[in-house]
């Protein structure tokens, strides 16, 4: 369908977590903001977020000390400036933040209460009502929204960008739902458009991601023509509550600041089978201890692994874990008096698209930010809590980078062409697939993979794109456009290039883990992958992390 509205600002931005909320904030005072974001404002994953933010604050810490730990947690593959710059830039940020209203944990001395999570060898992760964070943090941010004038439109997913005849990004179109708003196919014409769309945990069955987190920013990037890089690099978390085999959507996470705080890993024999794997036992960075659980489930044919905090007592439970413990108990488990039974889910993308320091994509005009981005912070495998600090660390950079932009005609705005324009309906897949895409992913690109295994994937998810263009009704489309068709069709394109650059990779490295590759190759493999769509096909190549 053609856009049926039009508004108009200075600066869209997509998406409502800790990025595009301070990103919003931040630009307010260069020209009109337009906020719009898929379901409520609060319904991404930021407010799910428990441990905490990184951020070298106590005296004992210094940036360099954090750098060496995200370096050595990205396993080769960070971007040594990008890094320096979050590390550095992150104690202040994370400062204007608790300026902005939010509410950390305090020491008894009234200092900011830091723990530690894996990869961390200091105290370095602020945190608020215990294990709460994320939601704090949306909370003040919200707050603050609501006290400045941005305009917001939820229920509103954003399809494709819209382009101006020099291939600038001149705004989107986005399909809204819901009463008293702009309903239907609309577009926005603004000359800066700052992707923050998050995850896209929904690829695979089990994550701890909430049901937004399908991928949409990096498959609109894709279909925009922008270079997407280190999409095999999906971390697995290695803790959340076990709900038995086959779960399958958001999964309850247990916090990494649960072993932070000295709960121990065990197997079904009682052994703590992390230590002698690592130096830092169940606080080894979290590709490692996802592997550790992952090995010993094998070895020993148990459906998942212990978690014993037991030792922590009522009260450390009651007071710094109050959301786990009632998710446990929720589920008949009680920590305080039992192990928590325990796997690893889907949690993170490291990669996303290909963004410089300043968020800058490769089309002009297109900034991305947080977790839908790749700025180089995290390389092969995430540090724990880093990702909040980049949402707001490259918010701020990019809001003061849209200040430095001269004004950009909005006049010439055009749709995207129609065989990259989701909105046209082309090429929708059947939102019945949905599960097939979660199921293929999970059992061929999931923890562990291996050539056979991704050939299936890729052939099978060539097999469902084939059956959506072979078969178009009479008027040319087979599936209806609407909201459930277009975010299939993105899971589908997200997956599609997930298993494209994982069957590349041939090699083990952070959370892409290669059983028929079992060894890290720093000869061959120490670049990354950069992926694109073009013609209708993706492109999968080597290339080095420059914009
Ligand atoms: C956790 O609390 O374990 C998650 C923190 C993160 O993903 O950085």
């Amino acid at each position: 369908p053609e856009p049926g509205w039009t508004v108009e600002a200075d600066v869209v931005v997509v998406g409502s977590g800790i990025a595009g909320l301070v990103t919003a904030l931040r630009c307010r005072p260069y020209g009109t903001v337009l906020l719009v974001t898929k379901a409520l404002l609060d319904e991404g994953s930021t407010r799910w977020a428990q441990g905490g933010i990184a951020a070298a604050l106590a005296p004992d810490d210094s940036p360099e000390e954090h750098l060496a730990d995200t370096l050595t947690a990205g396993v080769g593959l960070c971007d040594e400036m990008a890094v320096r710059t979050l590390v550095t830039e992150g104690p202040g940020a994370v400062r204007r933040l608790i300026e902005l209203g939010t509410e950390f944990d305090r020491t008894a001395e009234g200092e900011v209460a830091l723990t530690r999570e894996g990869g961390h060898h200091r105290r370095r992760i602020a945190h608020a009502g215990g294990d709460a964070t994320g939601a704090e943090i949306s909370r003040a941010l919200l707050a603050a929204l609501k006290e400045s004038d941005i305009r917001v439109i939820e229920h509103a997913l954003v399809l494709d960008l819209l382009t101006d005849d020099a291939g600038r990004a001149a705004g989107i179109t986005l399909h809204v739902m819901g009463e008293g708003q702009p309903g239907g196919v609309g577009a926005v014409r603004a000359p800066a458009v700052v992707l923050a769309t998050g995850g896209l945990g929904q690829v695979f069955s089990a994550t701890t991601n909430p049901s937004v987190s399908t991928g949409d920013g990096v498959a609109l990037a894709l279909r925009a023509g922008a270079a997407v890089t280190d999409l095999e690099f999906v971390q697995f978390h290695p803790t959340v509550l076990w709900l038995g085999d086959g779960a399958r959507g958001q999964q309850p996470l247990i916090s990494e600041a649960v072993r932070g705080e000295g709960a121990h890993l065990i197997d079904h024999s009682g052994e703590r089978f992390m230590v002698g794997r690592h130096e830092l036992a169940e606080l080894a960075p979290r590709d490692v201890v996802a592997k550790g659980i992952m090995t010993r489930m094998r070895e020993t044919g148990a459906s998942h692994m212990l978690l014993d905090g037991r030792h922590l007592g009522v009260r450390m439970w009651e007071d710094r874990f109050p959301t786990i413990l009632a998710a446990c108990r929720h589920h008949g488990i009680d920590p305080v008096k039992e192990p928590i039974p325990v796997v690893p889910a889907a949690h993170y993308a490291s990669g996303g698209i290909r963004a410089d320091l300043n968020g800058r994509t490769s089309v002009p005009g297109l900034y991305a930010c947080g977790e839908v981005a790749c700025t180089g912070v995290h390389g092969a495998n995430r540090l724990a809590s880093n990702s909040l600090l980049e949402g707001l660390v490259f918010a701020e950079r990019i809001a003061a980078a849209i200040s430095r932009t001269p004004d950009v005609s909005r006049t010439s705005a055009v749709p995207p062409a129609p065989e990259r324009g989701v909105a046209e309906g082309g090429a929708l897949l059947d939102p019945s697939v949905r599960g097939d895409i979660q199921r293929i992913m999970t059992l061929c690109a999931g923890v562990l993979r291996n050539a056979e295994g991704l050939t299936t994937a890729e052939r099978e998810l060539a097999a469902m794109a084939d059956g959506a263009v072979r078969e178009p009704a009479a008027d040319g489309v087979r599936v209806a456009p609407c909201a459930e068709a277009w975010e299939v069709t993105n899971l589908h394109t997200v997956a599609t290039a997930i298993v494209a650059a994982a069957r590349r990779r041939e090699e083990t490295r952070g959370s892409h883990w290669r059983e028929d590759f079992p060894e890290r190759d720093d000869a061959g493999w120490r670049g990354h992958l950069v992926t694109r769509l073009g013609d209708h096909a993706l492109s999968t190549t080597d290339d080095a992390l420059s914009t």
